[in-house]
């Protein structure tokens, strides 16, 4: 395939200059590709687990090709399964839901939250005895492999990448001193994008542009001191050691600060791309996720979450906080969507692959698309 053979071309050193050719942002074969190399193979994420708020919450998505289902179970726990029903493989769940047990809509096989085969109506005809413990056993929910780590759950469809605690190390250690356990989720709310998802991934690396984009956010002065982060061959990031904006005047009120957060991060903003699909921004007072979820080669979902820090933080007394911080931060992804959607048209032609990356503001979204090559030119 055409394709292919470009794919193969593409020269590391080119990159390094000018970033990854047009045409991978637009190609159907290159996106077919990525599937399988980039999201089976890899820790994708799908959700948040605060998404499943109550015992019953069932969330369906469908990243590498394949449709699955994070589930809350009685238990309060949360899984990963296939969303295919195991008698004749039809889809159990097609929308977020509450549900006891799931219920396949095409011959009613039940399942509990866990996965087991419940029932299964007339599995043995006229004979009408309930489905026997033995012929229930081998006849559960495919579970995924997965992990949550901040709140954001990961899966693994190929069932062979490195452990979750080894892929996400560096960046674990590199917050260690941060109670993640507390976060509270303030909002999540949905995006849609006219994007290639990996354009979308390297806009959040790009701390070039938020000065000129988001001018409400920061000045350009404001973000000289950015620090690029290279922590593994799946995450980089970048850091402000004062960028926290939330400074305000002695008499507004402020949302609380990470418990015991060491004193030289107290203004420190950090945010980070977890390969391939994972956005992820920490505040001293507030954290950020975006899961970006490809919909099609030129076409992607977002889903933008927002947390404070302990339940105090999220409780009634600082609503007006909450709903300040969630409008900026969506005003903010808002800009980016809408410059995106025209970015798409310009970046995937011939003449993009005459733009020249620049050596102070670049490195990190440059070295994200290192990574994407390095595994797609894996066999
Ligand atoms: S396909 Fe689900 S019950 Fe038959
Ligand atoms: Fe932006």
């Amino acid at each position: 395939m055409t394709s292919t053979i470009q794919l193969t071309n593409i020269q590391s050193e080119t990159v390094s200059k000018r970033g990854l050719p047009g045409f991978v942002f637009a190609d159907n074969d290159i996106y077919q590709q990525e599937q399988d190399k980039i999201f089976a193979r890899g820790w994708a994420s799908i959700g948040c687990a605060q998404q499943l708020k109550k015992p019953g919450d069932i969330l369906p998505v469908t990243i590498a090709g394949v449709s699955l289902i994070a589930v809350r179970n009685k238990n309060g726990e949360v899984g990963v399964f296939h969303n295919v029903c195991r008698h004749k493989a039809a889809p159990l769940v097609d929308a977020p839901c509450n549900k006891r047990t799931l219920v396949c809509p095409y011959h009613k096989w039940s399942f509990k939250l866990d996965g087991e085969l419940m029932g299964a109506p007339r599995y043995y005809g006229r004979d009408n005895t309930p489905i026997s413990a033995q012929d229930k056993a081998d006849k559960g929910l495919i579970p995924v492999r997965f992990a949550i780590w901040w709140d954001i759950i990961f899966v693994n469809v190929s069932g062979d990448a490195q452990p979750f605690e080894d892929f996400i190390k560096p960046l674990d250690e590199l917050l260690s001193g941060y109670p993640q356990h507390d976060i509270q989720m303030i909002s999540a709310t949905d995006y849609r994008g006219d994007v290639n998802w990996k354009l979308a991934v390297d806009n959040f690396l790009d701390g070039y542009h938020v000065p000129f984009v988001h001018s409400q956010a920061c000045t350009v002065e404001s973000v000289l001191e950015q620090e690029d982060l290279f922590l593994s061959e799946d995450i980089v990031g970048l850091r402000l050691a004062n960028g926290a904006s939330d400074k305000p005047a002695k008499t507004a009120k402020q949302l609380p600060h990470f418990a015991g957060l060491p004193a030289e991060r107290q203004g420190t903003q950090q945010w980070f791309g977890i390969f391939p699909n994972t956005l992820f921004f920490v505040d001293p007072c507030w954290v950020q996720t975006i899961v970006v979820k490809p919909t099609g080669v030129t076409s992607t979902a977002e889903t933008l979450s927002v947390y404070v820090t302990s339940e105090d933080a999220a409780s009634d007394e600082y609503t007006e906080e909450q709903a300040r911080l969630s409008d900026v931060l969506n005003e903010v992804n808002q800009q980016d969507i809408e410059l995106l959607d025209k970015l798409q048209h310009t970046r995937t032609s011939k003449v993009a692959d005459q733009g020249n990356l620049v050596q102070a503001w670049d490195q990190v979204n440059m070295s994200f698309h290192q990574m994407w090559l390095r595994k797609m030119q894996c066999q």
